[in-house]
């Protein structure tokens, strides 16, 4: 009687510890990137650590991926990732990734337009990070988050 008790605890204070695990990972995101290019490696090793499961396709014809998923041409950054419907496109902070399927809106994703230096994945020691927009795109156009860098303004 006892030692099954025993097992029963167990069972419950495993499920216990495997909880939070679970509940930190996220859906899988599917990268396409230029093979000649590092700083989206960069960016998905940024996404990867807030908990994303990470898919790389690497493409030399992103052009194709931009037009089929109808991202603007001004809106272009150096990588597109599709997740959960939605399309992420150049350096984007996790944190918005993460509100946008929080609250999903009616849009086609997030954009950061460019390559804005001290961006998730564009760091460069030396250089002073740059101010920068992500930008909601899709059903009209707006700014979601302001950033410095890293830090959400
Ligand atoms: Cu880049
Ligand atoms: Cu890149």
């Amino acid at each position: 009687m006892t030692f099954s008790r025993r097992h029963v605890l167990a069972a419950l204070g495993a499920g216990l510890l495997a909880a939070p695990a679970r509940a930190q990972s996220r859906p899988t995101m599917l990268i396409h990137k230029d093979p000649d290019c590092d700083c989206c490696l960069e960016w998905s090793h940024h996404v990867r650590d807030a908990g994303f499961s990470v898919t790389i396709k690497e493409t030399s014809d992103l052009r194709a991926i931009r037009a089929r998923r109808r991202i603007p041409l001004a809106l272009a950054g150096c990588h597109t990732a599709d997740i959960e419907g939605y399309v992420i496109e150049g350096h984007v902070p996790a944190p918005e990734i993460i509100r946008l399927l929080a609250e999903r809106p009616h849009a086609l994703g997030l954009a950061v337009p460019g390559m804005p230096i001290g961006s998730p994945g564009m760091e460069i020691s030396g250089s002073a990070p740059e101010t920068y927009a992500v930008v909601l795109f899709g059903a009209g156009q707006g700014i979601y988050a302001r950033y410095r860098g890293t830090e959400r303004l």
